[in-house]
């Protein structure tokens, strides 16, 4: 089955000018059985979508929006792994295409010069107890040169930090060579070999982080992820905590 898998991934690659979002026309090709591997990728989203119904601006020309549609055999505790292994891919390809290191923040943020660069938005399909499908969304701040107002202030892309411009399907390319063979190994290995590339780039553990969950706020020292991919944090009185879906603020020292 994993053979089968990795050898149909990436088989079918859409590519679009102007949608709504990738996400919304992957759960179309979904529905009409699109195959495990399907990657839509588009040059511009009218109404991009972020975690926690958040939007997410994605102007013509100058960003990579992209989606995955998997049909991965795994357990629903399984799907966080699946979207820390894309953090990994693309952190990987950042670095390949560019020659530049990005940062992971937990879960999914990738991170440059402290401004989030990319999103990654995990969106699953599931029976009672089975996963039948997950829809990866990813969004790379390539060569933009403003931001709006309102993200201007935690939002960049790669060209603003650097003064350079990229080549976005040189980074699409490489996050697909990294995802195949990242994904690969996860299914014959575990995630215990992902953890520690992962960890290698995390820029939150061991700081003070302040977590906002549905529940409330959690303050405290984020130790690492779990073996799930679960975010552990300590609090001040060395309670442990661990943190299936929040967003992470770095406490100022
Ligand atoms: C986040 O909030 O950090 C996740 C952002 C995910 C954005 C990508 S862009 C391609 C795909 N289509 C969408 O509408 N959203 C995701």
């Amino acid at each position: 089955r994993s053979r089968l898998e990795v050898d149909a991934i990436f088989q079918n690659i859409i590519y679009e000018d102007t949608v709504t979002s990738t996400q919304q026309v992957a759960y179309k090709l979904l529905g009409e059985g699109a195959p495990h591997g399907t990657l839509i990728v588009a040059n511009e989203q009218t109404s991009g979508r972020g975690r926690l119904g958040r939007e997410w601006y994605s102007p013509a020309n100058t960003g990579i929006w992209m989606s995955l549609i998997m049909r991965p055999n795994i357990e629903m505790q399984q799907t966080p792994q699946l979207t820390l292994v894309a953090a990994v891919a693309l952190a990987r390809a950042i670095k390949e295409a560019t020659n530049y290191d990005v940062q992971i923040k937990w879960p999914n943020d990738l991170i440059f010069n402290g401004k989030k660069i990319a999103g990654i938005l995990t969106e699953m399909q599931s029976d009672p107890d089975r996963v039948k499908s997950v829809i990866i969304g990813i969004g790379i701040n390539v060569n933009q040169q403003t931001f709006p107002e309102s993200i201007a202030n935690i939002a960049s892309s790669l060209s603003l930090e650097t003064r350079e411009t990229f080549h976005r399907v040189a980074i699409i390319e490489h996050f697909l060579r990294e995802f195949q063979w990242l994904y690969h190994t996860y299914l014959e290995k575990g995630f215990s070999f992902i953890k520690p590339l992962w960890e290698a780039r995390a820029i939150s553990i061991g700081e003070e982080i302040l977590a906002k969950t549905a529940n409330g706020e959690l303050k405290g020292v984020a130790e690492g992820i779990s073996d799930e991919g679960v975010l552990l944090l300590k609090d001040s009185e060395g309670n442990s905590h661990r943190i299936y879906s929040a967003d992470i603020h770095l406490l100022e020292k």
